[in-house]
């Protein structure tokens, strides 16, 4: 087609302009991978990426394993076992600069404070070696190395090694942003976390794992604080045989966007809503069809991703984010083209699911999930956040507004935590302060009004209350 040859023309031109053989050869690769997958969205763009529905069938028994039929634990397996955090992701949706991962979320440390602590502990309890490896792009790998250095004489082995960068590309002409290979940050971007098994086979890292003895990856968002090391799942993984295997949990009301497993032409396989047809997507998000869904706590098989990536088998579904960038005084639309991990669990022999308990789903995607990691409704332990005890049912539901969206105003805004030990539920929006030793129970609402703002004194306790307007209480 005319853009796939306008493409290939345009990437050939920053390939050419590239002065230095080895950095031209790498260059070059990379962007024969994203020609791949540009040829593979204009393909797709035109049949369309819906499934047929009536196709759609529930995975059995042994497909979607519930966690609680597992029952060995024995650590010799860990020998086999690497541990790797997406780290690509920048932390702009909670208004920081620089990698989401090094943002502070318990008692000064951050994502990657916690991961290393887990590790540190992990080895030190079985006296084994695991390896933390960490996937970074190349918005995020600067500020991180500054982290790792930290670790250097802590007992724990830290890697890291970079994904793609790929070129984003104009909305109207479908042509890349870039003009050369250096230019600016802007014109590029991380392919999404699909890229793993490419960058971990292309950075050589796979290699270096198989020769050190390993077998399993154990994969997970940087920003998941319950996705800590399972044996009972690693040995499961071991004992089936497994290629691959998804941490799923149960739905609850609030997450039914999350992708699903489903049996789809005989294989066990990812539903994500953008690939259900318009009329079904209300019965995609129901909690009762589609029961659980993808945490992104994925073991993964080293040997059968070095033979699916050698064989270039892995099509994971693509994903079209739209973004606008500033070209001089005007924003001009552009697309980049992602493929998320876990769409690659077709590919992947015996791959099945594991039904896990919620606690090993705790994501930071904003301030209202912050104030509750750091609040009295967890204890941290060697670097792992468990739920208090004395905590009946689930986490409560939290709901900052807009002016606690950025990390910096949500620490001005609530400097202590309240405790919320006895909450169900709290909803604050507008111009509000808290103060110290707050207690929050059952369910508080604060709502004020545009120009007006509201403090909370130290040492409130707010039960089943709705605070409004510029009331003082
Ligand atoms: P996201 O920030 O995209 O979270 O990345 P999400 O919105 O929950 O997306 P999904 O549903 O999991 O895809 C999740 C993790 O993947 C990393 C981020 O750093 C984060 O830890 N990531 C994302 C990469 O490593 N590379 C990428 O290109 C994109």
């Amino acid at each position: 087609s005319i853009a796939a040859s306008q493409m290939r023309n345009a990437l050939n031109k920053m390939i050419d302009g590239v002065p230095e053989e080895k950095q031209k050869a790498k260059f070059e690769k990379e962007m024969d991978s994203f020609f791949g997958l540009f040829r593979r969205y204009l393909t797709d763009k035109a049949k369309g990426n819906t499934l047929d529905w009536e196709k759609i069938h529930s995975p059995s028994k042994e497909e979607v394993v519930s966690y609680d039929t597992l029952n060995n634990e024995a650590s010799t397996n860990l020998d086999k076992l690497a541990v790797l955090k997406l780290n690509g992701g920048l932390g702009t949706s909670m208004g920081c600069v620089g990698p989401k991962s090094v943002i502070e979320v318990r008692e000064g440390q951050s994502f990657l404070d916690l991961a290393v602590r887990q590790i540190e502990y992990l080895n030190k309890k079985f006296d084994t070696d695991v390896p933390l490896l960490l996937m970074d792009s190349f918005n995020t790998d600067d500020d991180t190395q500054l982290i790792v250095k930290k670790y250097q004489s802590h007992r724990i082995r830290i890697r890291t090694f970079n994904q793609s960068r790929y070129p984003r590309i104009y909305k109207d002409s479908l042509l890349p942003v870039p003009q050369t290979h250096e230019d600016d940050l802007s014109c590029w971007y991380p392919p999404g976390h699909g890229d793993l098994f490419e960058a971990l086979v292309s950075s050589g890292e796979l290699d270096h794992l198989l020769q050190e003895g390993k077998e399993v990856l154990f994969v997970s968002n940087g920003d998941n604080l319950g996705a800590t090391v399972d044996l009972k799942i690693l040995n499961h993984m071991l004992e089936t045989g497994a290629e691959y295997i998804m941490e799923l949990t149960d739905k609850t009301r609030a997450d039914v966007k999350g992708g699903t497993l489903i049996k789809y032409d005989g294989k066990v396989r990812l539903l994500e809503i953008a690939q259900v047809p318009k009329e079904h997507v209300p019965e995609f998000k129901s909690i009762k069809k589609f029961t659980n869904f993808n945490t992104n706590n994925l073991w993964i098989n080293l040997r059968a991703v070095k033979r699916l990536v050698e064989s270039d088998a892995l099509d994971m579904e693509i994903i079209p984010n739209e973004k606008s960038i500033s070209v001089g005084s005007s924003e001009l639309g552009v697309i980049q083209l992602e493929t998320a991990c876990g769409a690659a669990i077709r590919h992947f022999k015996g791959a099945h699911g594991v039904v896990v308990p919620r606690s090993r789903f705790l994501p930071v995607k904003t301030c209202s999930d912050l104030l509750l990691v750091k609040s009295d409704l967890y204890n941290l332990k060697h670097g792992t956040l468990v739920m208090d005890p004395s905590r009946y049912g689930g986490a409560p539901l939290v709901k900052l507004g807009s002016k606690f969206k950025k990390v910096k105003n949500f620490q001005e805004r609530i400097p202590h935590m309240p405790k919320v030990i006895e909450l169900d539920h709290l909803t604050v929006t507008g111009d509000v302060y808290f103060g110290r030793d707050i207690q929050l129970k059952g369910t508080v609402i604060i709502v004020c009004s545009d120009g007006h703002k509201i403090d909370i004194p130290n040492g409130s306790v707010l039960e089943n209350v709705v605070v409004t307007g510029n009331l003082q209480i």
